[in-house]
């Protein structure tokens, strides 16, 4: 019996009630295996601002320091829009990540064969189904780059980013990278824009020495632009993509649409240990805030890579994923994944439905 240390921090709008469900599962999965999951609440990003000023409180990064893992809802909200850069919850967010070292976000994009009629994508691109991971550089580039604004003498006020990244945050990385390829279908993607950007030119000669260590690993090249285009021509040519923290950012996104729902999918952020924080990737969608109506599958499946990436627990990821699947091909539906004619389930019956399922 494992004894593990969970901070969950709900943060804004559909955070906290995808959350509660994704904590009815981790009790659940708990009891039925004998392991102890201790949690602790926190505060991070509107809510945070709310009561403490700052959207990550140090007491907040303190307890996720000295936890196993984190679990994050989603923070943001029109509330905090107006705020300056430094002082929105996206900058917690941003905050919790460097604070704790997590310089990888695994992103998998799947699709589920009863769900394949919410891709928008045609069914002859679609085939057999999706299974792609996203691995996103996460605590370096134009994110954590120098920033300013200036006068220019003939233009007026100006501001810039900074896109940087060293060998050592590029192998780091792609390294990564190719340790998911080999558990995988062994072929690697790696993303840039080496036709223009330098960064660009230095992370394609990074991941090319790189791959000697990893002969069987098949590594192949693409400019972003024509990976946004190839992602919605061809996306079953995928398996693992590798790319900056921007442009993994982005391509994440485009990814997770073209499965049917951001609400299904969930991330790992992970550093050098075991530590992680696992988070569903989409936003806090603050005009179904508090309605019942959120997916919470993509936070439970978090819960999911939790288990298997942080704690080594692979039989308790597998039955979770087990009773995503099944539930769905009971066909129960929450809103975002409902086709027209079927009656959609709330935040919480979807919950309890797949807790019930994993009680068997
Ligand atoms: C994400 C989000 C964040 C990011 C925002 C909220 C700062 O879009 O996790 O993809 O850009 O990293
Ligand atoms: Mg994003």
């Amino acid at each position: 019996m494992g004894k593990y240390k969970i901070t969950v921090l709900p943060g804004d709008g559909i955070g906290p009630e995808v959350i509660s469900q994704a904590i009815e599962v981790i009790g659940a999965v708990g009891k039925k295996y004998g392991h102890e999951f201790a949690l602790e609440e926190a505060m991070l990003g509107g809510c945070a601002i709310d009561a403490f000023g700052v959207p990550l409180p140090d007491s907040t990064l303190e307890v996720c320091k000295s936890s196993d893992a984190v679990l994050l809802g989603a923070v943001g909200g029109p509330k905090w829009d107006t705020l300056p850069g430094n002082k929105r919850p996206e900058a917690g967010l941003l905050g919790i990540r460097a604070g704790l070292g997590l310089f990888a976000n695994l992103r998998p994009a799947v699709i589920y064969s009863s769900l394949k009629e919410a891709s928008p994508l045609r069914a002859d691109i679609v085939k057999d189904g999706i299974d792609i991971m996203v691995v996103r550089e996460l605590t370096g580039g134009i994110y954590f780059g120098k920033r300013g604004r200036y006068q220019d003498e003939k233009m007026g006020e100006a501001a810039f980013d900074t896109e940087a990244y060293s060998t050592f945050e590029i192998e780091r990385i792609c390294r990564l990278a190719f340790e998911a390829a080999m558990k995988r279908n062994k072929r690697l993607m790696s993303v840039d824009k080496a036709n223009v950007l330098e960064s660009s030119r230095l992370w394609r000669e990074v991941v090319v020495r790189l791959s000697k260590e990893y002969p069987e690993v098949e590594l192949s090249h693409m400019y972003v632009d024509n990976a946004a285009m190839q992602l919605v021509r061809n996306p079953v040519q995928f398996d693992v993509i590798v790319t900056s923290n921007m442009f993994g950012d982005i391509l994440s996104d485009e990814a997770s649409m073209i499965t049917g729902s951001i609400g299904m999918l969930p991330s790992a952020s992970l550093g050098y240990g075991t530590l992680g924080l696992y988070e569903p990737i989409h936003g806090s969608a603050p005009d179904i805030a508090g309605q019942d109506k959120a997916n919470p599958i993509a936070t439970i499946l978090s819960v999911s890579m939790m288990m298997k990436y942080s704690f080594g627990l692979d039989e308790i990821a597998k039955k979770i994923d087990t009773a995503v699947v099944n539930v769905l091909n009971k066909g129960y539906r929450t809103g975002d994944i409902a086709s027209s004619g079927i009656k959609p389930v709330g935040t919480k019956e979807m919950g309890r439905l797949i807790k019930e399922e994993i009680i068997g």
